[in-house]
């Protein structure tokens, strides 16, 4: 059995363009235009390109794009001078602050100190507290991108064995709880695997929806998988450089010998990273609604 592709670039093609319509329609209706704020600190290429594709995004979609890029040394008071500045512009909707963040400056108090109404990555811990009492305002843009993902490629999840490998609080975490909760496209048997558990295939080979957020290359190989599973890898690794002089991407699966044994899979690139960018235009797009009331 060759498994067939997930394709998030297609899906996530159809959700901008239902984003890019109800941009325009809240424009002439109330005369407001989504307003999103990225926020880099310091160099690193592949949070360069991530933030610069989130802004182009932004861009493409009718919104109004703020990107600032700061040096490296930027100290933590000066970045939540800029956090105060953004929570207080009424035409900024979202804010987003790029991780991971240089060491000087702690992760959580920068988070914190987003106004949780702006906080479109879901990352305030009011966010994070709201997701995991089933009650949430936000979801996580990368968690919510596989959640759609499966729910359009028809993965029954109810009473469903998923196994996450990973337990990241940007993926591993916040996917475990949204995909146990009590809820419709959810009701998942959830298992979190990470870099302790003792026997990791013995529990991937269990799951009839495999996760993989362990950001390490071909971390999961054909041996691992039941076969007729769905595989979702959320690997991100560069493994060299294209002719095109672009970086060469590798997900955490196996992709050829795992597209042997599943049913379904996210090939990379072109699985999830698309939906991130997608969410995270969705959550944007959302704030903007809710602030125009
Ligand atoms: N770094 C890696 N993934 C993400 C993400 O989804 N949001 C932000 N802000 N930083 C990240």
């Amino acid at each position: 059995m060759t498994a067939e592709l997930i394709r998030g670039t297609v899906v996530a093609e159809q959700i901008r363009g239902e984003i890019a319509a109800e941009t325009a329609r809240l424009r002439e209706t109330r005369g407001v235009v989504p307003g999103l704020v990225t926020i880099l600190v310091g160099e690193d290429p592949a949070s360069q390109s991530y933030v610069s594709a989130k802004s182009r995004t932004a861009r493409e979609l009718g919104f109004h794009s703020v990107q600032h890029t700061l040096p490296a040394s930027t100290s933590e008071a000066e970045l939540l001078d800029l956090l105060a500045r953004c929570n207080a512009d009424p035409a900024l909707h979202g804010i987003l602050v790029q991780l991971p963040l240089p060491k000087q400056i702690d992760e959580q108090r920068v988070l914190g100190a987003i106004r949780p109404e702006k906080d479109v990555d879901a990352f305030h811990p009011v966010n994070v507290g709201k997701l995991l009492l089933g009650n949430p305002d936000v979801l996580p843009c990368t968690p919510a991108g596989i959640h759609e993902l499966l729910l359009r490629s028809g993965t029954e999840l109810d009473g469903a064995e998923v196994v996450v490998v990973g337990r990241s609080n940007i993926v591993g975490k916040p996917i475990a709880v949204m995909l146990a909760q009590k809820a419709p496209g959810a009701n998942a048997t959830v298992t979190l695997c990470h870099t302790r558990t003792r026997d990791l295939a013995a529990h991937t080979r269990r799951a009839d929806v495999l996760i993989v957020a362990a950001g390490r290359p071909k971390a999961i190989t054909a041996e691992m998988v039941k076969p007729g599973a769905v595989v979702i890898d959320v690997g991100v690794n560069r493994v060299g450089v294209t002719d095109k002089g672009k970086a060469r991407l590798c997900g955490d699966v196996d992709f050829d010998a795992v597209r042997e044994v599943a049913s379904k899979i996210t090939p990379v690139p072109g699985g999830v990273g698309p939906m991130t960018i997608t969410m995270l235009m969705r959550n944007t797009l959302r704030a903007a609604q809710r602030a125009a009331g």
